[in-house]
């Protein structure tokens, strides 16, 4: 397999460059036939790699390809989800080569070079494994456990139409396990594996003053301004010990035991080549808690955008009507998102002063999980990992959210195994995001092993 693999390489990278130069925005209707594009070229190259079926099947929102190759009804079955849908390119300025246009550049942390373009990691890149992969298996007849593909067009917005589609093939999706690379591992040479993720509640708030803008220097400091109001509800949220001052947010927070912390603290991590990596002098958060810790075991609370007044060129002068923010909170297990929601609502309101009315309007949300580590399929990830790097995995929790994954587990009974090959500093959602050749290639190496090891564990009864 390893010479197939490495005599394929550059077809193998080729073919990614030729998906990612389909922009497959889920967010902007404007790209509603890209989308369908990158479905439908998924669909031939799932074909092409050996599938027996490959279908998109339409919902109300982008379409999803599902594909599946049954080889034998006794042996297990992994469902590989992942998305094709890829995040706004924008601010486009800031691209330093254009984001639908991929091209292979060296960084310091991608001596080996990395395709830079929108999705190349998140996730097209790592979807794109995942067919290869297959390939390999298939040429090379060493394909253990059915595979069944469901590939989504809509998680970068809220997959609200998978939802639907799982609760209504309850029996086509019937698998042992779902297997997903849409995380990150620590370091190209600290392979780890991530146990768990957390959840979101997303929310939008508009604070109201006067019926109209008004001049700021007719009324300014007689009538409260709907920015510094903003502003000032925005700072009470959090204290000076980085705590979430919301009333009951952290009464469902499970706090790791100490083993596990103590196992987290020793993955190795580098805190002068994050703060390099950011161009900042100091990170901030939750005293007491450690930087990985911060964002992967404990909530967080963070104003994703807020915009009101005068933004244009030079000044004007107002004070204005109203001021916006969306802001999120990150979840840990056993946080609830509706919970949640509900419960920034009412301080929201409460802590308003009578200066202002506010409105609180909660965006889609998704459940933390938490994925157990004795597992088949995490065993099997686990040795898949160690036989490619030679370094046994470091189980770790992402700070990211995939809320379709507790979906899975509610309707489907599944696990996943969070098997992800990018880096935390790849740039996804950002301009010039970028996936390491070393990471694609390694991703393709190790997916074989996963189902080698699989069938074998649970072959044994394992
Ligand atoms: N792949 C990411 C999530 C991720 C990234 C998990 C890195 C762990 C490590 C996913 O595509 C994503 O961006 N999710 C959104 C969820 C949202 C759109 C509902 C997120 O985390 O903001
Ligand atoms: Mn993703
Ligand atoms: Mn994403």
């Amino acid at each position: 397999m390893q010479h197939y693999i490495q005599e394929s390489k550059d077809r193998f990278i080729n073919e990614l460059l030729d998906w990612l130069r389909i922009p497959s925005v889920s967010t902007d209707p404007q790209y509603k036939d890209e989308v369908r594009r990158a479905a439908t070229f998924l669909q031939e190259k799932l074909l092409k790699a050996g599938v027996d079926t490959a279908e998109i099947h339409e919902t109300a929102g982008h379409p999803i390809v599902y594909a599946e190759k049954i080889i034998d009804a006794h042996l297990p079955t992994v469902l590989v989800y992942g998305h094709y849908d890829v995040q706004p390119a924008d601010p486009i300025d800031l691209w330093t080569s254009p984001p639908f246009e991929p091209v292979i550049k060296e960084t310091s942390l991608h001596p080996e070079g990395a395709i830079f373009a929108r999705g190349a990691c998140d996730d097209k890149g790592q979807v794109y494994m995942h067919v290869k992969a297959f390939e390999t298996m298939m040429q090379n007849n060493t394909l253990t456990c059915n595979v069944k593909f469901m590939i989504e067009g809509e998680e970068e917005c809220g997959s609200d139409n998978l939802e639907h589609f799982v609760k209504a093939n309850q029996e086509k999706l019937k698998a042992d396990v779902i297997l997903i690379s849409d995380t990150s591992i620590l370091a190209n040479d600290t392979p780890s594996l991530e146990a768990g993720l957390r959840g979101l509640a997303y929310l939008e708030v508009t604070v109201t003053g006067p019926n109209r803008d008004l001049h700021s220097g007719v009324y300014g400091g007689a009538v409260a301004n709907p920015i510094n109001v903003l502003s000032e509800m925005i700072a009470s949220l959090k204290n000076e010990q980085g705590h979430i001052t919301i009333p009951g947010f952290y009464d469902k927070v499970v706090t790791l035991p100490q083993a596990e912390r103590e196992a987290l603290a020793k993955a190795p991590f580098d805190l002068e080549a994050y703060k390099k990596d950011l161009a900042i002098d100091a990170v901030a958060g939750e005293e007491g808690y450690s930087t990985m810790e911060r964002a992967s075991i404990r909530p967080s609370l963070d104003v994703n955008g807020i915009w009101g007044g005068y933004t244009g060129e030079g000044a004007k002068t107002v004070l204005p009507s109203k001021a916006q923010a969306k802001i999120s909170m990150r979840l840990v297990p056993n946080q609830n998102p509706e919970e949640i929601a509900d419960l920034f609502t009412a301080h929201f309101k409460k802590i308003a002063p009578a200066t202002v009315k506010v409105e609180v309007v909660p965006h889609h949300g998704g459940h933390p999980v938490v994925t157990p580590v004795d597992s088949v399929a995490f065993k099997a990830a686990s040795k898949a990992m160690e036989e490619s790097w030679g370094k046994t995995p470091i189980p770790t929790r992402g700070g990211g959210s995939i809320p379709i994954v507790a979906l899975f587990e509610q309707e489907l009974g599944l696990k996943s195994v969070l098997m992800g090959f990018g880096l935390d500093s790849d740039a996804i959602h950002s301009p010039d995001e970028h996936y390491g050749i070393f990471n694609y290639m390694k991703g393709i190496e190790t997916i074989p092993l996963f189902y080698k090891h699989y069938a074998d564990l649970m072959a044994n009864g394992q």
